[in-house]
């Protein structure tokens, strides 16, 4: 069984219980319920529960009427203005189809400068196929990390970017020996700005600890670097747009070890087709494109947190990987 169809409904059904939990006491008076005197908890409660649902994801600048929205025609023989002209790998620049945005959802200055920083309206790519053209173009002609990181900055063929609030790229040494890679940021990712710094990076570096490494001998990302709405599973074109960029990143940093966190990462990179249960501390090979490196797969740590039985198994992983390192 794959463990992240396990997580995804274990989400739902917590995050179902967990709303009508509020529902049902919002809903009660003050004097039946003695938690209605403490209203901070209760809000508090509730607006994390719209974080977990992914109201927190900024989609317009502002409120809009769809109801009201017409898409005019495009003017006869010309290109209308909303079609969209992105420019691809290399500064070509590349026709997309229509995109049918209205005028007023449009950003009509620039995003504000800053590393990352992503809070334009969501602009949808022409189809996937193209975005994943336009990402495998971009990626090859990045000849290090820092410009493989700006025209990841700039890319606009995820539209994960226009949800995110930054792009979460990398953290840790890129001269190190061992890449760990992940699915894609979560909350705390997303605000700060770097990979694993929530409850499962803590729980990251203490795995790390026990063998003897931190975070000036690893370098992490993971293979969707912008933060899903509400957490949620990058879809499987998101993952294919941004593929060409991690492929590209491993390829750059050259590490000599490849380790994966949970399944889906393990599966986009390794093309592994069995679950992580199955495939975690089997030595597999990489091709990162300059040459052959090991890699192994092991459980994510968020999933280590919610089934700590199988930390152990995580342990041998992990002992496995310092064994190779020594030898
Ligand atoms: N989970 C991931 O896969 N990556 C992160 O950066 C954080 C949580």
């Amino acid at each position: 069984m794959i463990f992240h169809e396990i997580n995804a409904k274990t989400i739902d059904n917590d995050n179902r219980q967990r709303q009508s939990r509020i529902v049902r006491r919002l809903s009660q008076s003050p004097s039946m319920n003695p938690d209605r005197q403490n209203p901070n908890r209760e809000a508090r409660e509730l607006l994390a529960f719209y974080v977990d649902a992914g109201a927190d994801a900024l989609i317009g600048e502002e409120p809009v009427d769809r109801m009201a929205d017409e898409i005019s025609p495009p003017p006869a023989g010309g290109r209308s203005d909303s079609e969209a002209v992105r420019v691809g790998a290399g500064g070509k620049a590349m026709q997309l189809q229509r995109d049918p945005t209205p005028d007023r959802l449009r950003r009509s200055d620039p995003p504000p400068p800053g590393e990352g920083r992503s809070r334009a309206p969501a602009a949808a790519p022409a189809s996937p196929e193209i975005a994943v053209m336009a990402a495998r173009e971009a990626a090859k002609s990045a000849k290090t990390l820092d410009e493989l990181r700006a025209l990841l900055t700039d890319f606009e063929g995820c539209a994960l970017r226009a949800t995110a609030t930054q792009l979460v790229f990398a953290d840790g040494n890129p001269d190190a020996k061992v890449m760990l890679v992940g699915e894609a940021p979560g909350y705390d990712e997303d605000v700060i700005g770097r990979p694993f710094v929530g409850r499962s990076g803590k729980l990251l570096d203490l795995m790390m600890g026990a063998i003897g490494l931190d975070r000036t001998k690893v370098y992490i990302a993971n293979v969707v670097p912008w933060r899903p709405p509400g957490n949620r599973t990058p879809t499987p074109q998101e993952t294919a747009i941004c593929l060409p960029f991690i492929r590209r990143q491993i390829e750059l940093a050259d590490p000599d070890f490849l380790v994966c966190l949970g399944g889906p990462a393990m599966q986009t990179l390794l093309g592994v087709k069995d679950g992580i249960t199955r495939s975690r501390g089997r030595w597999m090979m990489f091709d990162t494109g300059r040459r052959e490196i090991r890699a192994l797969a092991t459980f994510h740590p968020a999933f280590l947190l919610r089934s700590p039985l199988q930390k152990r198994f995580a342990w041998r992983d992990f002992l496995a990987l310092k064994k190779a390192l020594a030898g």
